[in-house]
């Protein structure tokens, strides 16, 4: 693991400006153990009802934009059922196509000021800031069957063309009827990662010389209490590839491409999940998740602080601008979550439903108290905050019918990118949420964990390279 003091967070951190997140920062700056109640202004059920009327303004699909300005108004006027009807409806935001970080890390987010023509007060109350989630996830593993460096080249050369490809593809215009809500955009992204085994197999072989290029903390993810039935060691994979869009078509079209070898031949398929977005960041027992998350609100983007890779960091230099990812899948058993009173639910997740404050006072146990103490004016023993071990995630449900045993099945695909994953990551995962004798002896792990009836069933560690820019691929920079 790469020395956290590398990373100099604290003096970034304190550099970050949040823009509209201001309120958070100075809260989590000043220590307080509350996040101040809402720092991204909550969503309303006026805001909710959009997505299924919307209608998408021509303007907005353009590969190559970047988030801040893909937000355009479109006076809509129409005549149905004899009524004319004028409407000024917004383009989604799109994922930031443009930037050098691979598309589809951040979630694209309504930029910060209105649009020309838009009510401010109401643009600023239910859109600025505001994650717009594309609606589909599938979470593709594979792993490569190339034999020499040249034919893996060949293949990340062939993966990252079909990825930009399908990335600038526009929805077909004439399947579309004259009085449906014309579709401009699918909003697709193909993020494509690198498992420790592509550098060195289970079996120690660096079959393409790759070995000591590897990211300083990529590895096969570790066993950890919560895990159920789940060797994380039978998961590792060489590559993730992250699909998601608005359309669930279009994800399994491109996981069928790449499962029927139509991509390279040497893509093998070894697994394939697949998630859906609840459209008001709502976890499945209804408490709002990703609230205290970085934001990407305003430049300078918190994300370049806690998410990418930086050249001054501990990396090979081909990683810069890359991150890394950690995937859970994890299972709920709602069942058990919900035979519990509405404060013992409250008390597992440690924050209260309605307003997503931290409670007060706080379980030593809770989830929240477990994966982030956010201690005040404490320095650990690398003089590291607490609030300098935060990563973004970017959660997705997932619902795959009953087990065997008729029990429910489903729960949440968790990703988690972070631009060290020994310090940001597996730190708090190992040391905080699984200790069970953190912070005080006898505290159990996270509760979540616990009465709170989760369970990881899958995952892996990922590396996800900064994409690429030019005639180059994704292994370009690696020397491929
Ligand atoms: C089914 C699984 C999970 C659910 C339903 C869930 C839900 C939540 C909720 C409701 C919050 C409070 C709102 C917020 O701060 O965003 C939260 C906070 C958080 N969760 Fe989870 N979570 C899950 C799993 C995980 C896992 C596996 C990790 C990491 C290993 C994680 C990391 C965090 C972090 C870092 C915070 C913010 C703590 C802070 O800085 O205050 N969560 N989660």
């Amino acid at each position: 693991m790469a020395h956290p003091r590398t990373m100099c967070c604290r003096k970034i951190i304190r550099r970050i400006s949040w823009g509209m997140c201001s309120r958070l920062s100075r809260a989590a700056q000043a220590g307080r153990s509350a996040p101040s109640p809402s720092p991204i202004r909550r969503p309303s059920p006026l805001r909710r009802r959009t997505p299924s009327a919307t209608i998408w303004s021509a303007s907005g699909w353009a590969a190559g934009r970047s988030s801040s300005s893909h937000c355009s108004p479109t006076i809509k006027s129409s005549t149905r059922g004899g009524r004319s009807m004028a409407e000024t409806i917004l383009t989604p935001p799109l994922p930031d196509y443009g930037g050098p970080h691979q598309p589809g890390i951040t979630d694209p987010v309504w930029p910060a000021t209105a649009p020309e023509g838009v009510g401010e007060a109401q643009y600023d109350a239910l859109y600025a800031g505001q994650l717009e989630r594309q609606r589909h996830l599938h979470v593709i593993t594979a792993d490569v069957a190339s034999r020499t460096r040249e034919d893996l080249s060949d293949l990340l050369c062939e993966l990252t063309k079909f990825a930009k490809r399908q990335m600038a593809k526009l929805p077909p215009k004439d399947t579309q009827r004259p009085y449906d809500a014309p579709v401009v955009t699918r909003r697709v992204t193909v993020t494509v990662g690198f498992g420790a085994t592509l550098f060195t197999t289970l079996a120690g072989d660096d079959r393409f010389n790759l070995a000591a290029r590897r990211p300083a903390s990529l590895k096969v993810m570790p066993q950890i209490d919560g895990d159920e039935g789940f060797h994380p060691r039978d998961h590792a994979t060489d590559l993730v590839i992250l699909v998601s869009s608005d359309d669930y078509y279009v994800n399994e079209y491109i996981f069928g491409r790449l499962y029927y070898r139509g991509v390279h031949p040497d893509i093998r398929v070894r697994s394939v999940e697949r998630g859906y977005a609840r459209p008001d960041s709502r976890e499945p027992s209804g408490f709002e998740d990703g609230i205290t998350n970085p934001r990407d609100c305003t430049a300078p983007s918190s994300m370049h602080d806690v998410v990418y890779v930086r050249a001054e960091d501990s990396e090979p230099d081909w990683c810069a601008g890359g991150t890394y990812l950690a995937y859970r899948k994890i299972r709920r058993r709602m069942k058990r979550f919900f035979d519990l009173s509405p404060t013992a639910q409250e008390s597992v997740f440690g924050v209260e439903k309605k307003s997503g404050t931290r409670l007060e006072p706080l379980d030593a146990h809770s989830h929240v108290a477990k994966i982030n103490p956010r201690r005040t004016n404490h320095l650990d023993l690398f003089d590291m905050d607490d609030l300098e071990r935060r990563f973004l995630r970017r959660p997705y449900f997932f619902d795959d019918g009953l087990d065997a045993a008729g029990e429910e099945l489903r729960g949440l695909h968790h990703l988690s990118f972070a631009r060290n994953l020994g310090a940001q990551y597996e730190w708090p995962v190992l040391m905080w949420q699984t200790n069970p004798d953190f912070p005080v002896p006898g505290a159990g792990i996270d509760n979540l964990y616990g009465t709170g009836g989760a369970s990881n069933i899958a995952g892996g560690y990922y590396f996800m390279p900064a994409a690429a820019s030019g005639d180059d691929h994704l292994g370009t920079r690696l020397g491929l």
